[in-house]
């Protein structure tokens, strides 16, 4: 990013090893976090916002936004029509951020990569920007994703090419192959932040849960 601080942020956060360490780095970054993405440029929910609303009708029903962070998409999704929108973060500090904004009708601090207390198809639309990305959340991360996604339901995310390239592309292959998911829309790679230099490009994604 553009200066020391905001790398230093960021590239803690990347090189996290433990959710709790992630938890604990966004907790102490909440305060300062949009304004330092503001200026770094950062891209992913504007391109996860566009997706979503290329691909799902607002008022289809309920929208989780899965790694809310300081809810940066919570307000923009009600403005375009969605509701309700719930968010979830495995980060009290972004979650109190987010909840301060009142865009969700329920934030939830829960992690992802494990099992999520929501029933089988509770959302229409499930959106994860900037969150299945270096030492955040892998491949691992989908399965209860697609559980909690409704038939017919669309699944918006921001895949980091590292990701992509060690399992991800092949596990949404066989995804395809299976008829769990139809590939709806994959994006050209971008960087997320244009503002920072060097950095490994990521692509949107949308899957339509069959
Ligand atoms: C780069 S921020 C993106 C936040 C928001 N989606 C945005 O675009 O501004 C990544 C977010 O993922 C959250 N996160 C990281 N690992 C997570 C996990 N295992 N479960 C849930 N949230 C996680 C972090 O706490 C952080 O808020």
């Amino acid at each position: 990013m553009a200066s020391g601080k905001h790398e230093g942020a960021l590239g803690a956060v990347y090189d996290a090893k433990r959710p709790e360490e992630v938890a604990a780095l966004y907790d102490g970054w909440a305060e300062t976090y949009d304004a330092e993405m503001a200026v770094a440029g950062y891209r992913h929910p504007s391109i996860c916002l566009a997706l979503l609303s290329r691909h799902l009708a607002p008022g289809a029903g309920p929208v989780l936004d899965a790694g809310a962070g300081t809810g940066v998409l919570g307000a923009w999704l009600g403005i375009m029509g969605y509701s309700p929108v719930e968010g979830l973060d495995i980060s009290p500090g972004m979650l109190a951020v987010a909840a301060r904004k009142g865009g969700y009708a329920r934030l939830h601090r829960l992690a992802l990569g494990g099992p999520l207390p929501f029933e089988d198809g509770s959302f229409a639309g499930i959106v994860s920007a900037g969150v299945f990305t270096s030492g955040h959340v892998g491949v691992e991360g989908l399965d209860e994703l697609l559980r909690i996604c409704a038939s017919g339901g669309i699944i918006v995310l921001t895949v980091k090419d590292t990701l992509w390239k060690s399992g991800f592309a092949s596990r949404i292959d066989s995804l395809v192959a299976q008829g769990t998911v139809a590939r709806a829309e994959e994006t050209q790679p971008y960087v997320s932040m244009p503002g920072e230099t060097g950095t490994v490009p990521s692509r949107g994604l949308v899957l339509r849960r069959l």
